[in-house]
C-alpha cells in the first residue's frame, strides 16, 4: 500500500483536539485511513460491527469491484479464468500470485493428486459420527481432526510447511467430503482414483461403487469445476476473515480452516445454496409457480421473517458475475441431463424475473448471486442438499489457505484483537450474603 499525499483529519465538537491520520491507496479500489494510532492520540475507538467500513488486512489476492459486479482473482477476471482454466490452474494462481506455466502446471496437478488420500484411520475417526449427522458438522470435524494426522506440516512459521499443508488441505478435502457423503448413505468409501481430474475424481468418489466401473461424465465434470473455480475465494468474506482471526494466534493451519468450515455453515452465507434449494422445495410443494406472488409479498413484508434465499449481497449492489456463469452452467447440465422442464428450474426462473422488475429488489440493489444457481446445478448433478455447503467448503479451501498463508507472511501481522463498546453493567459487588 501507498501513503497519499491526503490525510483525514477528525475534529469533535466538544473542542478536544483534532487528530491527522494518513490515507492509504491499494492498487484499485477504495483508499483507506489509518487509525492504527487513533486509541493512543484520542482514547477512543472506531465501532463498526459487522466490518461496514473497515478492512481489517491489506490483501492481494481477490479483488471485488460490488458496483460494477467484477471479480478478479489475482488481477484477473472470472469469466476468463472460468472458461480459460481448470480449477487447480486456479488453486494454483491464488496460492502463487499467477498463472502455471505448462511444466509448473503439470508439477502442482501431480502433487495435488499424489496427495488425495487420507490417513486410513481418518474412516475410524468418522464412525464416531452418527449416520444422519449433518454433513457439515462431519467435515468440521474431520477437517479439524487432520491436525491431530498431520503434525509434520504444522509450523506456520515455515512457509515450508505452509506450502504442503496448503497442498494437503486442497487435495484431501475431496476425499473428505466424498467419506462424509458415503458415510451418511451407508456406502463403502471409494479411494481417490489419481489419473482422473480433480472433479472427475470427486464425481467417481461421491457416485462410484466398487461393483462396477465409474464413467465420468465430461459434462457433469466441467460443471463441478466451474463449481469450484467460483467459489475458490472471494476476499474478505465471514468465513475468510474467521480463518485469518484464528489463524493470527499462531494456531494449527487444519484447526484455522476447520473453523472457516464452521463459519461457512451459516445460511448467511455458505449455507445459502443449501437454503435456496429448500426454500424451493417448499414454494414447489404449496403450489410452484402459482404460488410465487404470494411468497414474493412475505418477502417484502418484513415482519414475516422470509427472504428469497440465493438473492442479495454483502458487496455486490449489482448481478453477481459469477451468478451469470452459474446460470450458464445451469443450461448445460439440465439440456445434457434432460431436465429442461425441471419445475424448480422453472420456478427459480420466475422467482428472478420478479425479483429483477419488483421495485423492492430493485431499489435495494439485490440481485441473484451464486448460490442462486449453484443449488439447482448440484441437484440435478446428484448432490444431496445438506451437501451443498460442504462442496463449498471444499472449493474454498484454497482460497482460506492462501489468504492465511498471506497473513502470516505479512510482516504487519498481528493477533487480531478487535475492541468493543461495553453497554454493560458498570462495576458492582457481589451480594454480601450470596456466599453459601
Ligand atoms: N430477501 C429480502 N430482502 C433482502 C434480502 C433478501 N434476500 N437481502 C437483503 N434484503 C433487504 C434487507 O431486509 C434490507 O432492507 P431494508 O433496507 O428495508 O431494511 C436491505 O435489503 C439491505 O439488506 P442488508 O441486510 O442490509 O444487507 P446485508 O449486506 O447486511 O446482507 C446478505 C447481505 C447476503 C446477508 C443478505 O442479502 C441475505 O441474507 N441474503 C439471503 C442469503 C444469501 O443468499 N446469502 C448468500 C450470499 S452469497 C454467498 C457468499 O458469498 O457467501
Amino acid at each position: 500500500m501507498k501513503l497519499v499525499d491526503n490525510k483525514a483529519t477528525l475534529s469533535f465538537s466538544n473542542g478536544s483536539p483534532s487528530v491527522d491520520m494518513p490515507v492509504y491507496a491499494g492498487s484499485i479500489g477504495p483508499d483507506v485511513i489509518d487509525i492504527r494510532k487513533l486509541y493512543a492520540q484520542t482514547g477512543m475507538f472506531t465501532y463498526d460491527p459487522g466490518f461496514l467500513s473497515t478492512a481489517s488486512c491489506q490483501s492481494a489476492i481477490t479483488y471485488i469491484d460490488g458496483d460494477k459486479g467484477e471479480l478478479l482473482y489475482r488481477g484477473y477476471p472470472i469469466e476468463q479464468l472460468a472458461t480459460n482454466c481448470d480449477y487447480l490452474d486456479t488453486c494454483y494462481l491464488l496460492l502463487n500470485g499467477d498463472l502455471p506455466n505448462d511444466k509448473q502446471r503439470g508439477d502442482f496437478h501431480k502433487l495435488v493428486i499424489n496427495h488425495t488420500m487420507v490417513n486410513e484411520q481418518m474412516q475410524f475417526f468418522l464412525r464416531g459420527f452418527r449416520r444422519d449427522a449433518h454433513p457439515m458438522a462431519v467435515l468440521t470435524g474431520l477437517v479439524g481432526g487432520l491436525s491431530a494426522f498431520y503434525h509434520d506440516s504444522t509450523d506456520i512459521n515455515n512457509p515450508e510447511h505452509r506450502h504442503v499443508a496448503a497442498i494437503r488441505l486442497i487435495a484431501k478435502m475431496p476425499t473428505l467430503v466424498a467419506m462424509a457423503y458415503k458415510y451418511g448413505v451407508g456406502q463403502p468409501y471409494m479411494y481417490p482414483k489419481n489419473d482422473l481430474s480433480y472433479s472427475g475424481n470427486f464425481l467417481r468418489m461421491m457416485f462410484g461403487t466398487p461393483c462396477e466401473e465409474y464413467k465420468v461424465n465430461p459434462v457433469l465434470e466441467r460443471a463441478l469445476d466451474r463449481i469450484f473455480i467460483l467459489h475458490a475465494d472471494h476476499e474478505q468474506n465471514a468465513s475468510t476473515s474467521t480463518v485469518r482471526l484464528c489463524g493470527s494466534s499462531g494456531t494449527n493451519p487444519f484447526a484455522a480452516i476447520a473453523a472457516g468450515v464452521a463459519c461457512l455453515w451459516g445460511p448467511a452465507h455458505g449455507g445459502a445454496n443449501e437454503a435456496c434449494l429448500n426454500m424451493l422445495e417448499d414454494i414447489q410443494r404449496q403450489g410452484g409457480v402459482a404460488k410465487v406472488g404470494e411468497f414474493m409479498e412475505k418477502v417484502k413484508d418484513k415482519n414475516s421473517g422470509v427472504k428469497l434465499m440465493g438473492f442479495g449481497h454483502r458487496v455486490y449492489k449489482n448481478y453477481d458475475p459469477r451468478a451469470k456463469l452459474m446460470q450458464e452452467t445451469c443450461d448445460e447440465v439440465l439440456k445434457e441431463l434432460g431436465l429442461e422442464n425441471d419445475p424448480l428450474f422453472k420456478l427459480a426462473k420466475e422467482l428472478e424475473r420478479i425479483a429483477l422488475e419488483d421495485e423492492y429488489f430493485v431499489s435495494r440493489k439485490l440481485y441473484p448471486n451464486v448460490d442462486f444457481y449453484s443449488g439447482i446445478v448440484q441437484r440435478a448433478i446428484g448432490i444431496p442438499v445438506n451437501l451443498f455447503t460442504g462442496i463449498f467448503a471444499l472449493a474454498r479451501t484454497v482460497g482460506w489457505i492462501a489468504q492465511l498463508n498471506e497473513m502470516i507472511s505479512d510482516p504487519e501481522y498481528k493477533i487480531g484483537r478487535p475492541r468493543q463498546l461495553f453497554t454493560g453493567a458498570e462495576r458492582r459487588d457481589v451480594p454480601a450474603g450470596f456466599k453459601r
